[in-house]
């Protein structure tokens, strides 16, 4: 059974193969091709715990666009671990209710451990639409983003993420390792990614010539960085760290004196929604080196491989 909980459960194989479905998928849709259907007559259940634009919207038009039929849930319909609300049936027991109605399973929830316990339970395709320590869909999207966007080509890319370590920053510095770039990560102290993560990362170093960093200075991290990259310093379900956090990440504000740091070709990315005026200033993403949008249109032709990917023997 083909899961996608996490970026490090793939293989080199794997990311490759996915990063080259979802190309030709933004090839056939740019030049207006018909393309393949490998969903036709498939059913796919889209169970999210939290709010999501850009993840709902493009599973469900990925999925139609590849002849299948999107099942939207929310957390309103069924309620499953980590939300404040009582379940209202175990997560083990939903998975088994929907793999009788659905092939695929899509799933945005609080806590990594429902992810395990669907991919552990049912017997139909698991993709995880974003938790609480990943979000692969994202970094396959950002890697294939930054690799097309890049004005000195798709190799050896040197990327600089700013900010929280947390499920964004995460995947994606595991995808972009395992991409063969160079990442360096500058947290606050007590906000880097998890230790168990970092050390996942160093595992999937794909060449010597990659460098490798966790720091916690922001005008260190972007000192020749291709590519700049920030996410929200107060994810989904830390609503209540708010205040506390904005002050914890006071000088980690992608602005326009940071971008000026880095050489004059560097892109900045986001994986949205942004917060303007707390992690990133209305002129950075606004600016000319922004390719935010161009991201988001990406998360289309990853949702597309991701679900005929989970398909296939
Ligand atoms: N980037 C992202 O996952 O956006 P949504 O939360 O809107 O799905
Ligand atoms: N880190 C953010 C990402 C949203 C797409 C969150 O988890 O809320």
């Amino acid at each position: 059974m083909k899961n996608i909980a996490k970026i490090a459960d793939l293989s080199q194989e794997d990311l490759e193969g996915i990063v080259g479905m979802a190309d030709r998928y933004r090839s056939e849709r740019m030049n207006g091709e018909a393309g393949d259907r490998p969903l036709a007559g498939r059913f796919v259940a889209l169970v999210f715990e939290k709010p999501s634009l850009r993840t709902k919207v493009s599973f469900e038009v990925a999925t139609v666009s590849l002849g299948g039929h999107p099942v939207f849930l929310s957390a309103g319909q069924i309620f499953v671990s980590g939300s404040k609300q009582a379940g209202r049936e175990s997560i083990p027991d939903i998975g088994r209710n929907l793999e009788r109605f659905c092939d695929i399973l899509v799933a945005r929830v609080y806590s990594h451990s429902t992810i395990s316990t669907l991919c552990s339970t049912v017997k139909v395709p698991v993709i995880n639409a974003l938790c609480d320590q990943h979000h692969p869909c994202q970094a396959i999207a950002d890697v294939i983003t930054m690799e097309r966007l890049a004005p000195q080509g798709p190799k050896g890319l040197k990327v600089a993420y700013v900010g929280d370590g947390n499920n964004v920053a995460t995947s994606l510095v595991q995808a972009c390792v395992m991409r063969g770039h160079s990442i360096v990560v500058a947290s606050p102290k007590g906000y880097e990614i998890p230790e168990g993560e970092q050390r996942v990362t160093h595992s999937r170093r794909v060449s010597p010539q990659q460098s490798i960093e966790f720091i916690h200075n922001p005008v260190e991290a972007v000192t020749g960085a291709d590519i700049i990259y920030t996410d929200t310093f107060v994810s989904m379900g830390q609503e209540e760290e708010h205040h506390h956090r904005l002050k914890a990440f006071a000088g980690y504000q992608v602005d326009a004196a940071l971008m000026a740091q880095a050489p004059s070709h560097v892109k900045f990315m986001h994986c949205l929604p942004a917060h303007r005026g707390e992690e990133v200033t209305d002129e950075v993403m606004d600016g000319p080196q922004s390719v935010v949008f161009e991201q988001a249109e990406s998360r289309l032709h990853v949702a597309k491989a991701v679900l005929a990917w989970v398909l296939q023997a």
